[in-house]
Order: C-alpha cells, then structure tokens, then sequence
C-alpha cells in the first residue's frame, strides 16, 4: 500500500538540506529506501560524501554567531512553531514513519506526538537559561557564570524512531543556541527531511539545521563528524560498537558527548506484583516497535510463585498480536527494519531453543501473507538460563526470554550482570522493596509497575556502556551548553564617601 500524503510536497526525494536549500549530493549518487513490510520501493535518497557534510558543517558554522546573538525568547517562538507546524502535518508524518519504518499507524501518530513535544518542552527551557552568582573566597572578587551554547553540533540518529530521535536532539541544541548538522537514518530518511521542510515553514534560518543523508557513506561522514575540529558537541544514539569507535574518534578534538547506546533490559516481577499489571507492562514494554527500541525488555525475570502462570496468560496474550503492513487496520505489530535483523533474532531464538528453552508461542519468521523476510513471530520462550545469548546480548526483536528465579539478591545480582545499563523495570506491591531494588539496578531508568518510561519531561540515558549524558527533560539542554565562569577583580572597596 502507498500512503497519499494531504501534503504530497514533504517527501523529499533526491536532495539533502543544506543552509536552507534542498540539494543533490556533489557526486549525483542515491540510494534506495525500502518499505520494510513489503520491501518494495519507496523512493532514492542524496547519497552525501565528505564533501556535502563539510559543506552542511560550513553552513552550520556560518550561521552560528546569529543564531547564538537570538535571545532564549526569540529561539524559543521559532521551536513552538516548529512544534505546531509537526502537529499540523501528524497525519503525513505518521504515514511517512509507517511507510519506511514499518510500525503500526497508530504507535507512528504515537511517535509524532512525543517527537513534536520535545520542540514544545525545549521551546519552553530556551529562555530560562539561567547562570548563577558564586560567593567567592577571594575578597573584592565576585563571580558569576554565563551557560553559553557549544557551538556546532553533529547529531547522528538511528530508524527506530525517526521522528522522535532527532527531535529531542534538535530540540536543547536550538534551544541553547546551537547550530547542528544531523546525519539521519539511511533506512529512513523521509521523516527526518519532512522535518527539516517543516523548519523552513516555521522560519528557522538558513544554515541553523543541516540534514545528510547517506547509506553507504555512513561510516565517513560519522568519521567526519566525530574528527572535524569545528563541530565541538556529538550527539550520538546507537549500537555500543560504534558509540565507542566515535569516542576514539571524537577524542582527537576533546568534542563534548552524549550517546544513548545498546541496552539490555532486565524486567523483573516479584511473586507480591499485581500479575495483570505486569503482563501488561511486559506487552507494552517489550513488543514496542516489535521489540526495536533500547529499552525494550529483554530479559524478563519471574519469581519462581508466579512464574507458571506469568507465562501462560503472557503467552495468551503475544498469541492474539496480528503482524503485517502497519497501514492496514487491526494490525498490531509491523516488520523488522531489514532482513538482517530478522536473522539477528532468529539466531537468539535458536541458540535458546538448543541450550534447552521451550518456546510457547512464536518462534518461527512470519510472512504475513506479504513474505518479504521481515516479519519475526512475536515470541515467548520459557527455561532461559544465563547461558544463551539473548541473556547477554541485546535481540532488538519480538523475542521474550522468561528465566526463573528465587530470592531478590539473586535477581539484582542476574539483572546487573551486564555491560550495559540503560532501563530496567520492577513488578512488585511491596513500596520497601521497589526502592531497594530500583536503587540497586546498575541502570539509568527504572520503571515500576510500569512497561513504559519515555517521557519529554523524564531524563532517558544509561550508565555503564549503555553511554551518558541525559536526553529530554531539564537536563537536556546542559548536554548543549557550556558554563563560562566570569570572575570580576577589585570589587570589594568600602563605599565611596
Ligand atoms: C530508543 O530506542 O533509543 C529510544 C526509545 C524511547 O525514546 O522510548
């Protein structure tokens, strides 16, 4: 199915953004951007080089003295309008996420909202950007401090949520005063650049965002961005693997960071949970985006009084989702992204299955009568054990792996057995015990008796190699900011007679 846009002119084929004009990239090459669910053509994008990067860095270093001289105010009215304009095209750009991603229409009209919010919160944080004054221990000196933007921003973003990853990225570095070049998704670009038409509309000026696109030239033009000694802030969300390999880049010009790496998320429900709340909690949380979001559940723990029953009203439950193309009606989880990632899931699946897991539902590719290789069966496996891979390795697919356990130290012990740390979730009646156990999770987030965290106001980031620095919320816009100290000598003289 091909979704007719009310607004045919926000799908912009062929071109990348560059100070405010659409353009093809220097050497003329595209790419192919497919419709997971179907796999059939959507349209080619700018396969940008080096070359159109250094050039969108140029525009974005150009336009920095003028944009950071705005007052918050004046920012701040350009990302409310910015935030209304997305709200006014939702339709559009939810058709848009459902046709290059492959999520349900309505957790795409979902993601519209929660990516429009972050121009709204961020509108709202861009004139309050408040500095401190310092009692010093110098006397005749006083001290004050100026947050300051950081200057040239590069953003890299990932396909899971077009929308909303490279909103609440824009959203604090505009507010603070920046300027930015994002390289969006190769697998979905058409999001990211109906969003930059929309910034045209709502009056940004020219050269302060910059869009790339590019499949091929990925790794290059991250190079670019993590080396180039004018952008001086990277903001990262992705895979571990390359968060690190940009860190070793980035340290090269000592760039400010903030990356929202891989997760692994251990889900836990005490024997004490209200056992509807928690089948539903792990419904939601783990089967997002069929199961492609970093904070996903997955790894569910059961106390050893309610696993039996967890799992089979659990199961029940994945058994009613229906898969196929998110535009059709009742459908309640799409495709993988690419085939690639079915492979992923289907090799954690069978590894379980030979180290002795029992799968109860699912298991098995799903053609969805589209067959395309993108579809994965939402699954549940019961008797995981430490041992298989989906226990240390993110699956970043429908793939529940319910393990057992007894007591509450053995379970934060299993959960915190991990390199990364970005959400984890807790399932219990017992107030004691959620703050024991939601302190002692090597985490970032904790969720209690809730599958769903992501929030505009709430700080979302990890510890351990799941990254840092805080997205969203009242933090976000430090990540974009620098404090200047400003120490002003001789102040202390008696008053003038
Ligand atoms: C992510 O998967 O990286 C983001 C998920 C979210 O914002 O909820």
């Amino acid at each position: 199915m091909v979704p007719m846009l009310k607004d045919p002119t926000l799908l912009k084929q062929n071109a990348f953004f560059v100070n405010g004009e659409w353009t093809p990239a220097k050497s003329g090459k595209t790419f192919e951007v497919r419709d997971p669910a179907t796999t059939k053509l959507i349209g080619t994008s700018a396969e940008c080089d080096v070359d159109d990067a250094q050039a969108a860095i140029t525009a974005a270093e150009e336009a920095l003295p003028s944009f950071r001289a705005k007052t918050g105010r004046e920012r701040s009215k350009l990302l409310r309008k910015w935030y209304d304009l997305m709200m006014e095209n939702a339709d559009d750009l939810a058709a848009l996420i459902t046709w290059e991603n492959g999520k349900p229409l309505a957790d795409a009209r979902g993601e519209v909202t929660y990516a429009a919010n972050f121009f709204e919160w961020f509108s709202e944080e861009a004139p309050r950007a408040y500095g401190d004054t310092i009692p010093t221990s110098v006397p005749g000196n006083r001290v004050f401090t100026i947050r300051e933007p950081v200057g040239v921003c590069g953003l890299i973003t990932p396909w899971n949520f077009p929308a909303a990853m490279i909103t609440r990225k824009i959203g604090p570095a505009l507010a603070a005063g920046c300027t930015v070049v994002c390289k969006v998704p190769g697998e979905t670009p058409y999001t990211s650049l109906a969003i930059a038409e929309l910034s045209v509309r709502a009056g940004i000026p020219k050269g302060v965002v910059n869009f790339i696109t590019t499949l091929d030239n990925t790794p290059r033009v991250g190079e670019l961005l993590a080396t180039s000694p004018s952008i001086k802030k990277l903001s990262f969300t992705g895979s571990t693997a390359v968060g690190k390999l940009l860190m070793k880049l980035a340290s090269g010009t000592v760039k400010k960071l903030s990356f929202e790496l891989g997760g692994n998320a251990p889900f836990i429900v005490f024997d004490d949970a209200d056992i509807d709340v928690a089948i539903a909690g792990a419904l939601a949380s783990k089967f997002r985006s069929s199961g492609q979001t970093c904070v996903c559940a997955n790894r569910l723990y059961v106390q050893e009084g309610i696993y039996d029953e967890f799992a089979r009203r659990f199961a029940a439950e994945v058994e009613k989702f229906t898969i196929g193309n998110g535009f059709e009606d009742g459908i309640t989880h799409g495709p993988l992204i690419h085939e690639r990632a079915v492979s992923k899931v289907e090799e954690h699946v069978r590894d379980a299955q030979s180290k002795g897991a029992v799968c109860v539902v699912g298991g098995t590719r799903g053609d969805a009568g589209l067959a395309p290789g993108t579809f994965f069966m939402p699954t549940v496996l019961t008797g995981m054990s430490a041992d298989m891979t989906l226990a240390t390795e993110e699956t970043f697919g429908p793939v529940a792996g319910l393990f057992k356990f007894a007591t509450e130290a053995e379970v934060v012990r299993r959960a915190n057995d991990a390199e990364v740390g970005l959400a984890g979730y807790v399932f219990s009646a017992d107030a004691a015990r959620i703050y024991r156990v939601a302190e002692a999770l090597e985490v970032g987030m904790v969720g209690v008796n809730t599958g769903i965290i992501s929030d505009t106001a709430s700080p979302f980031g990890g510890v351990k190699e799941s990254g840092f620095g805080r997205e969203g919320s009242k933090y976000g816009i430090e990540e974009f900011q620098t404090i200047k100290t400003v120490t002003l000598g001789g102040m202390g003289k008696p008053l003038q007679s």
